[in-house]
């Protein structure tokens, strides 16, 4: 990774446009939005510029893994859309992202599928309360609540029994399938109570494809891309060396010096410079905002820090012999109440909260592309956190324990060879996933996202500390391709200010 092309050396050295301002700046974080960041400035020439990484590899929340005969990811996985989806509008040419085709199936305890009708109404009933989507019907029942939650508990029961009312068999199956539900629905935005997902939300999708898959190339083909190591490495940016790894970065003084920032690292090392780019994630803000920066930060922005909502979602993967499940198909398990009651009982592992076992947590199992002997199961919700601290042993046996039990009777379920597995929020350089709209975050109508993007300025009014990271971007918010559009934002920001000062 840190390896020179000695070939390329020679244009770091070449003149910046005016090298009378070619400033000093550090970038926190080599995620999506910090390289994205990175490369551009490099190709506007400011080349004094270097990004400090905590961790001990680059793309931060992106971590493609190779595992079995592919990569998976053990973080960002679909681009999620296609119109104005910078992501897509990068690669789009390289023929790289892939429709995903699975057929979406909901497995019955008793090994039998479900009803595709009932499915589909699940998962309509998902779409109409979603945050940001505008329904008349919902918004006439659930005006005045303020969470996703609590219109879910309003409408879930009614409207399937008036849906189901002369089929008692497909309305118990649906009545069962709400802890599924829920589970589903807490997954897209990775929050750990449905009760903290506010009911609107600025968020825009993207129109088209909201799962583009890599293939098995990974998300990191993007920072590849952004660093011109893909498609063709020759023309590779000079950025290797300027990227430093486990260096993590512990304050921030911003107004020490009217003209510098002086940053100081874990290993007590520390630099000065005339910009910095901040790029960790909300959740890292969250947990060390007030020791990060001195003096402390502003009210407001201090203020979307709290409210503004950050979660976590947990995700595994298996290797198997060979394959024994039907490649085509996505399974989602959901429990009858009766067979619910029986886990605590027959796998008393791992977490259990409100006298349901995490085994009633998970939402989905399918094969990762191009990878035919590996399956990824996703969980979500308030047992995340804890599931993250389980042994490789619980986590197999309660997930072998799902595939007897639902998909046992038509395949011969084989032990796995490998494991891999997410720890997002236990990370304390990541601390969850992704950004969602909290219920917190909705009084007086505050646009917390535009507050974590304001830069800290100096006083004499050129910014001093800028921020870029998914939770910056006003829609976009907890995709990579707002992440990217951020680190862009802020490289503009001081491509602008000194394009102005020549
Ligand atoms: C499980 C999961 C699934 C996801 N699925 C999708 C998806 O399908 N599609 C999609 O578009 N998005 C998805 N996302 C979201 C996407 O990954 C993020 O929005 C995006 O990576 C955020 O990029 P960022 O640059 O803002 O932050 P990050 O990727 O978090 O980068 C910030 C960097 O800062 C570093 N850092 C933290 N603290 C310090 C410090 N003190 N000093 C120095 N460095 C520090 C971190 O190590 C990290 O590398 C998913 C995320 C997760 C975790
Ligand atoms: C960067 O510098 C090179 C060499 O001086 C010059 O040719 C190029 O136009 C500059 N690019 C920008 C964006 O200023
Ligand atoms: C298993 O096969 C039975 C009989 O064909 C079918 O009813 C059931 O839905 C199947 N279940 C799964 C998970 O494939
Ligand atoms: C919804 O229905 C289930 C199953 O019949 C029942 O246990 C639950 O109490 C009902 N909830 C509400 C809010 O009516
Ligand atoms: C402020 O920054 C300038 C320029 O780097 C430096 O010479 C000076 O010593 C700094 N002053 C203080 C008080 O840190
Ligand atoms: C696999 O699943 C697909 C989609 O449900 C189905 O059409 C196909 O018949 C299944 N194959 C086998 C061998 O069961
Ligand atoms: C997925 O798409 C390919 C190519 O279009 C097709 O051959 C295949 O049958 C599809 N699979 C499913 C499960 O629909």
């Amino acid at each position: 990774m840190l390896n020179n092309n000695l070939l390329l050396i020679p244009i770091l050295f070449l003149p910046v446009t005016n090298a009378r301002y070619n400033p000093s700046i550090l970038i926190i974080g080599a995620g999506p939005s910090g390289i994205a960041a990175a490369t551009k400035l490099l190709k506007n020439n400011f080349t004094n510029l270097r990004i400090f990484e905590a961790e001990n590899r680059i793309g931060g929340r992106i971590r493609s893994v190779k595992f079995g005969d592919s990569f998976i990811d053990l973080g960002a996985e679909w681009c999620h859309g296609e119109k104005d989806n910078i992501v897509y509008e990068m690669v789009n040419q390289y023929d790289v992202l892939m429709h995903t085709n699975l057929s979406y199936k909901l497995v019955y305890s008793n090994g039998k599928y479900i009803d595709d009708e009932v499915y589909q109404g699940l998962l309509d009933f998902a779409e109409n309360i979603d945050a940001s989507v505008t329904n008349e019907g919902t918004e006439k029942n659930c005006g005045n609540l303020e969470s996703v939650g609590e219109c879910f508990q309003k409408l879930f029961n009614a409207s399937f029994s008036k849906k189901y009312n002369t089929e008692p068999q497909k309305l118990r199956v649906s009545l069962d399938s709400k802890d599924w539900l829920e589970h589903y629905t807490a997954l897209y935005d990775s929050t750990f109570s449905l009760l903290d997902l506010s009911r609107k939300s600025d968020y825009k999708r993207c129109e088209g494809d909201l799962r583009l898959n890599w293939n098995g190339r990974g998300f990191k083909t993007i920072l590849e891309l952004m660093m011109q190591k893909f498609p063709d490495s020759s023309k590779q940016l000079p950025i290797d060396n300027k990227i430093f790894l486990k260096k993590e970065v512990t304050r921030i003084s911003w107004k020490g010096n009217s003209t510098k920032v002086l940053v100081r690292c874990f290993d007590d090392t520390t630099v000065e410079v005339d910009h910095v780019i901040f790029t960790p994630s909300l959740g890292v803000l969250k947990a060390s905002y007030k020791s990060l920066f001195e003096p402390s930060l502003p009210a407001d922005k201090v203020a979307a820090i709290r409210n503004f909502g950050f979660g976590a979602t947990f995700k595994v993967a298996f290797h198997f012999p060979k394959t024994w499940w039907n490649a085509s198909e996505l399974y989602g398990f959901v429990w009858s109440s009766d067979d619910e009651r029986r886990i605590i009982a027959d796998f008393p592992e791992g977490p259990i909260k409100n006298g349901k076992s995490w085994l009633t947590a998970s939402v989905k199992f399918f094969q990762a592309e191009n990878n035919p002997k590996v399956l990824i199961g996703f969980f979500a919700a308030e047992m995340v956190p804890e599931l993250e601290k389980e042994s490789d042993k619980v986590i197999t046996d309660g997930c072998m324990y799902l595939f007897k039990t639902f998909l046992g009777a038509n395949y011969t379920v084989l032990e796995p060879d490998a494991i891999i597995r997410s720890s997002w929020y236990n990370n304390r350089h990541f601390r969850g996933t992704y950004s969602y709209e909290s219920v917190k975050g909705k009084t007086n109508g505050k646009r917390y996202p535009q507050m974590l993007g304001m830069p800290l300025e100096y006083e004499n009014g050129t910014p001093a500390v800028l921020f870029a990271g998914e939770a910056t971007h006003p829609y976009y918010f907890s995709t990579v391709h707002a992440a990217i559009e951020t680190g862009y934002r802020e490289a503009d920001r001081l491509i602008g200010l000194y394009r102005q000062k020549v």
